[in-house]
């Protein structure tokens, strides 16, 4: 990021006052706005005196246009500092802007920077013969004709190290350069040249329909493929190769999920005209009931295994026990009310003993 400060007080000059031609220019300038909206001439008055004082803004300069627009003079350097169009140090001759963010840094800003630093060193300083300076900034709107510079006023674009250093050989003696990109472009016309114009299906009608074409001729040949089987070629042929020498046994079902039918669980049996629990199973719970009875006790897990249905079912007995289901209340039936407590009951009595109220 630009270092925004202004410069230091020795580089500071006493005064600034635009010349008369500048002040009717500014005076221009601010007619253009509606009374009360002068501040809005803030950017071309500064520009203006960043023209007078040889290519930056010294910080008379800033007061003066905040005193011409009737402005706070922390506003008017709000905006100077803000856009890095106004140079706050001196520059060299030609002031080279030099864009680095991304789409002119993935074109080759890295490589311009490091050029730019061998030969001018860091940023912000004029060069000892008084012809550079330069500045990294954001973004300048040339993205298009990445990377590129601006210097003074001017854009130079499609830039290489090699070309930007020519360039800057060519200003330093007067020779003529050109201006914007340095690869023959026009504009900001693809790389190349502008050829949309020259191709001839864009205006020749064959474009017309193309999808439709396209469809049919796959149509077509689907067809040819239902009669004739198309030819195996590479990946295919040798998958088949080796299907042959090392079938695989298939899994219809494999990462799919598969419902397969409870056939062991009771309801299933009873569906099927079996009985719903297997005569194995009845055995092994009947020996389960007997040992706990020999024992006294029931082995670990077995806690509910003295009253448990699968003993009941062993022993002959429905599942559920005859008194489990008679202590169920019928659906009719409401459910008593809940035994009073202790606190219910005291408050019943405060109730009752309180004076009534007339
Ligand atoms: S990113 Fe460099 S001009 Fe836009």
């Amino acid at each position: 990021m630009a270092n925004r400060r202004l410069a230091p007080a020795s580089e500071q000059p006493e005064s600034f006052a635009f010349t008369q031609e500048n002040a009717e220019w500014a005076k221009h300038q601010i007619a253009k706005y509606p009374e009360g909206r002068q501040a809005s001439a803030v950017i071309p008055l500064l520009w203006k005196a960043q023209e007078q004082n040889g290519g930056w803004l010294p910080q008379k300069a800033i007061e003066a246009v905040a005193a011409e627009l009737g402005m706070p003079k922390i506003r008017v350097l709000e905006v100077a500092t803000f856009y890095t169009m106004f140079a706050l140090e001196p520059v060299g001759r030609f002031w080279i802007q030099l864009c680095g963010t991304v789409p002119c840094d993935s074109c080759g800003a890295r490589e311009l920077k490091g050029m730019l630093e061998k030969r001018l060193g860091p940023p912000g300083h004029v060069s000892a013969d008084g012809n550079f300076s330069w500045l990294e900034v954001e973004c300048l709107g040339a993205c298009c004709n990445a990377p590129m510079v601006q210097i003074n006023q001017d854009y130079y674009e499609d830039l290489t190290p090699e070309s930007l250093s020519q360039l800057m050989d060519d200003l330093a003696a007067g020779r003529p350069v050109k201006i914007g990109s340095q690869t023959g472009r026009t504009s900001s016309e693809p790389q190349g040249g502008a050829n949309t114009l020259t191709d001839e299906t864009l205006f020749d009608g064959s474009r017309v329909g193309a999808w439709r074409k396209r469809f049919e001729q796959a149509k077509e040949g689907e067809g040819a493929e239902a009669t004739t089987p198309p030819a195996k070629t590479g990946e295919a042929e040798s998958a088949t190769q080796q299907a042959a020498t090392a079938p695989r046994p298939a899994k219809p079902d494999a990462g799919r999920p598969v419902e397969r039918t409870a056939s062991d669980a009771p309801a299933q049996r009873a569906a099927d005209g079996e009985e719903p629990v297997k005569p194995e199973d009845r055995a092994d719970a009947a020996e389960r009931g007997q040992s706990i009875a020999k024992h006294g006790s029931a082995r670990p897990g077995d806690a509910d295994a003295l009253d448990s249905p699968a003993k009941r079912v062993a022993e002959g007995e429905p599942a559920a026990g005859e008194e489990s289901r008679q202590e169920l209340p019928g659906r009719d039936i409401p459910p008593p009310p809940p035994e009073a407590t202790g606190a219910s009951e005291a408050v019943e009595e405060k109730l009752d003993s309180a004076p009534e109220k007339k």
